[in-house]
């Protein structure tokens, strides 16, 4: 049993398969990055935060599984491998930029021997993980702020631990709340197609004792015609520069409801989730994935042979929609191309 989502242990990279879960607690151990790479794509390891952390755990494979005397030959292996990951999944710019500071390392090593970029490559992805799980407890106490005793909130996909290395975004402020406030109820949408709310997300709150509700998808705005959900919060996949976010496929519709029902949508993610290369949700990549998510549901098929389907795993929801962002650095507001950059500079110092 690990208490992370991800390990580095005995020269392997550990994950919670979460694909088995909630009925299997499984440990996939991974001791090459294509084997990282198969656990990214396949989602036995997903979520913005995590799937970085895994590329950078699949750059240290890389560093110790290459055998060569020579530098350069090694360096060129190695990037063939950064390339491999950074195909893994587009949407997610966690992964890109994990990968990049893991760059950093191997491009600013000159006076390195083979074996000592192996250590600082090595360093740097638990440095990388340990700093994911400190991100996540800051966010967590600073969105306490904008959330109150009787709160009834929602959810969409799953923003938790198994999300990151451990504790979550989104569902690190709720457990964040949870702990001061007591007096919180959260609703679970189930996202399909492949049911991150019902699976993962129930999992993790049940396992904390968090009073929550599953519900399908289409019942969220009924509960917000009921009044009987007064927040919205959910994670990023990747924010664009003027504030516009991609996350998983609904997030969109959501954002949507709450704005007619008057209701605060907010959105929790570390800083490294914002692109500031990218000028607004319309250029984020958009991955779309395998037609038999959607016509089988946990193996089983649903739908008739042959029917055409349109499976994009993300939307963007447009900043105009969004109350608030919550980073480690703070709560961002609107205007967000304003306020976005500001924390540019606390990122870089
Ligand atoms: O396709 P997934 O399950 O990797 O999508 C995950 C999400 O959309 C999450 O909401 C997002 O990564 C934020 S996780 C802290």
């Amino acid at each position: 049993m690990i208490t992370k989502s991800i390990e580095w242990k005995d020269n392997k990279v550990l994950i919670i398969d979460q694909r088995k879960l909630p009925h299997k607690y499984e440990i996939l151990s991974c001791s090459t990055p294509q084997e990282v790479i198969k656990a990214i794509k396949s989602m036995a390891v997903r979520g913005a935060p995590v799937i970085g952390v895994a590329a950078a755990y699949g750059m240290a494979l890389a560093a110790n599984n290459i055998k060569t005397k020579n530098k350069s030959d090694f360096i060129n292996k190695l990037r063939k491998v950064k390339i491999e990951l950074s195909n893994s999944r587009p949407t997610a710019v966690n992964l890109f930029w994990a990968l990049e500071e893991i760059w950093n390392i191997v491009a600013y090593s000159n006076d390195s021997s083979i074996d000592t970029l192996r250590e600082k490559i090595l360093l740097k992805a638990e440095n990388l993980a340990e700093q994911d799980i400190k991100t996540n407890h800051l966010i967590g106490k600073n969105g306490l702020k904008l959330f109150h005793d009787g709160d009834s909130i929602l959810t969409h996909c799953n923003a938790g631990s198994l999300a990151t290395v451990f504790y979550g975004t989104a569902l690190g402020v709720i457990r964040a709340v949870f702990k001061k406030r007591k007096n919180i109820e959260v609703y679970i949408n189930e996202t399909r197609p492949v049911l991150q709310g019902a699976r993962l997300t129930a999992w993790e709150l049940k396992s904390d004792g968090i009073p929550a509700t599953l519900i399908c998808d289409s019942v969220a705005g009924f509960l917000m015609y009921q009044k009987r959900i007064n927040k919205v919060i959910v994670g990023a996949d990747r924010i664009a520069a003027n504030g516009d976010i991609a996350n998983k496929i609904g997030t969109y519709s959501i954002s949507v409801l709450a704005k007619t029902h008057k209701i605060p949508f907010y959105v929790a993610v570390p800083t490294s989730t914002i692109d500031f290369n990218i000028k607004s949700g319309k250029d984020i990549p958009i991955e779309e994935r395998d037609s038999l998510e959607v016509t089988h549901i946990m193996g089983k098929k649903i739908a008739p042979d042959n029917i055409q389907v349109y499976n994009p795993a993300f939307d963007i929801t447009p900043n105009e929609n969004i109350t608030a962002i919550i980073t480690e650095y703070g709560i961002l507001e609107p205007p967000y191309d304003k306020t976005l950059t500001t924390i540019l500079t606390k990122i870089y110092n």
